[in-house]
């Protein structure tokens, strides 16, 4: 496949940066993931606005205004579909402070951002019928991570431990609850709870990635007239609701079956999460 690297598209394979890159050293840089289909990319402003207010965070300049990513996006898009012909295409950016001559923690004065993207297969778009669709498993665990999960940050050992708790567990995500037994999100998705026909997210604040697919879902739900509340929930609310769902970029909208070894209502998928990727379709673009 072709990557991109400082301004130039090249063989992913040819793509070389110095070990002194503080994305290396430090994983001090910010990432996107943004799902294409045909093409097509979705949340393409949300994913901007997040990468924008992510660099900003840790003050690195943004190397790249939005028309630059967006023909950056649509130039390995392009390249990149005759090796993904099935044009489900996730585009990953990552910018980080850049390389040094020395390893000091502290950032350097006068060093250029490192920008990398390179092109991968994703997932097709969901069916829309609940009995097509992957259910997946989940393990349950108290985060362990940092107190700036609003951040995108490239630092992911955190996550990675928490994914990997689910792997070790036979199950495919790990949900992360807070100290005070609060549901947060998961080890690299957003998380949803049904109650009564009623869909539950928790508010976005310091402990949560805001997530482009979650905002996408609010208001699709919105639009086809779905019950939705940001509200916080505990460990209780999660093992008893009807539906439990993941969001991200590369997933969609994916029902969860099973939480920590226990069944979600009936354990099979639910007919909210057929209404929900309906609305997330027909909105979604
Ligand atoms: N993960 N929360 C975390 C911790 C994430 O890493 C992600 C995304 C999300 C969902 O965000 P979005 O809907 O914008 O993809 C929530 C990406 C896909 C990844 O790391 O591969």
């Amino acid at each position: 496949t072709i990557a991109f690297l400082n301004g130039d598209f090249l063989p992913l394979s040819e793509a070389k940066i110095s070990p002194m890159d503080r994305g290396f050293l430090f994983g001090d840089g910010i990432y996107e993931v943004i799902p294409t289909y045909q093409a097509k990319p979705v949340g393409m402003k949300g994913h901007m606005a997040r990468l924008k207010s992510g660099l900003s965070a840790i003050s690195i300049t943004n190397p790249y205004d939005e028309t630059q990513w967006r023909d950056i996006l649509a130039t390995l898009v392009e390249k990149n579909s005759p090796y993904i012909p099935s044009g489900n295409i996730g585009i990953y950016f990552h910018v980080s402070r850049g390389t040094d001559s020395k390893r000091f923690h502290a950032f350097p004065d006068n060093i250029a951002p490192t920008v990398f993207g390179f092109a991968f297969e994703i997932a097709p778009a969901q069916p829309l019928n609940k009995h097509d669709v992957k259910a997946f498993k989940v393990a349950l665990e108290e985060d362990k991570r940092w107190q700036r999960c609003h951040i995108k940050s490239t630092s992911l050992l955190g996550n990675v431990l928490h994914f990997q708790t689910g792997v070790e567990q036979g199950v495919n995500e790990t949900i992360l609850h807070n100290s005070a037994g609060e549901i947060t999100e998961a080890s690299s998705c957003n998380v949803f709870i049904v109650k009564n026909n009623v869909v539950y997210t928790p508010p976005l604040d310091n402990q949560l990635l805001p997530g482009i697919t979650r905002s996408i879902a609010l208001e699709a739900f919105t639009r086809a007239s779905i019950e939705v509340e940001e509200s916080r929930f505990s460990i209780d609310d999660l093992l008893n609701a009807d539906e439990v769902w993941l969001s991200s970029s590369s997933k969609e909208i994916a029902p969860v079956v099973e939480v920590n070894g226990m069944a979600i209502g009936d354990g099979n998928v639910g007919d909210m999460w057929q209404k929900a990727i309906k609305a997330y379709h027909d909105y979604k673009f």
